[in-house]
């Protein structure tokens, strides 16, 4: 497959889905959010009433998915649910069935299909380590735990759901310990990775960075 794929993998709120837009837009690529495919199996389990313990129905629900993405925003069974699935609860029942085998596995060919012409910005945690693994230029998007918590506080308050800093730095830190210690595709930089430290830099100047990046690989 000769079309393009930058991938951006990070711990929570690290910025990525941001940056993955912005660079998709000046390169006017495609994006894939694969954290949102996570977030809607989560949600689908919640509206199903599935054992989360169940990994065989928890992967059924994400093999079922009737799902859109389009720019008025991420449709489940033809209901806008853009707003839902950034609810604190489905992302932590996301971050919980993440580390499932037969979950990740679903969503797997689900995640490939977006790689279509002229290119894709795909972000997420194992973009470029198992999804994309031959992608041309590979992203590790970190920051502070401080910064991370102000970015993910300003994001939920926009939303209109409520947020406390130090809830939200504790449930960070346990999504991310959960993220890197899992044995199926945990959190990690790919070996041939860019490392970016976001916590001092604004979104313009991070999308800089990433887009001189492509200009020196492509
Ligand atoms: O990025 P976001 O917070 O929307 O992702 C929700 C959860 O899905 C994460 O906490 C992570 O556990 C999981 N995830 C994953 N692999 C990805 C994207 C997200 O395990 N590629």
């Amino acid at each position: 497959n000769s079309i393009p794929v930058i991938t951006i993998d990070g711990p929570t709120a690290s910025g990525k889905g941001t940056i993955a837009q912005h660079v998709a837009e000046a390169l006017g690529w495609h994006v894939l959010d694969s954290g949102a495919l996570y977030r809607l199996a989560a949600l689908a389990c919640l509206r199903a009433q599935v054992d989360p313990a169940d990994q065989q129905q928890v992967a059924k629900q994400a093999s079922n998915l009737d799902v859109r993405f389009d720019s008025a925003g991420i449709w489940m069974q033809g209901q806008n649910v853009s707003n839902d699935i950034r609810q604190e609860a489905v992302g932590n029942l996301a971050s919980r069935i993440a580390a499932q085998p037969p979950l990740r596995e679903a969503l797997l060919a689900r995640q490939r299909v977006f790689r279509q012409a002229p290119g894709l910005v795909a972000d997420g945690r194992d973009m470029g380590t198992i999804v994309f693994p031959e992608a041309p230029l590979k992203i590790f998007l970190d920051a502070d735990a401080a910064s991370r918590a102000q970015r993910r506080c300003k994001q939920l308050k926009e939303k209109g759901f409520s947020a406390k800093i130090d809830e939200l730095i504790a449930d960070m830190e346990a999504r991310d310990a959960r993220d890197r210690s899992r044995s199926h595709a945990p959190l990690r930089a790919a070996s041939d990775a860019h490392t970016i430290d976001s916590s001092h830099m604004g979104v313009e100047e991070t999308v800089k960075a990433v887009l001189d990046l492509w200009s020196k690989t492509s």
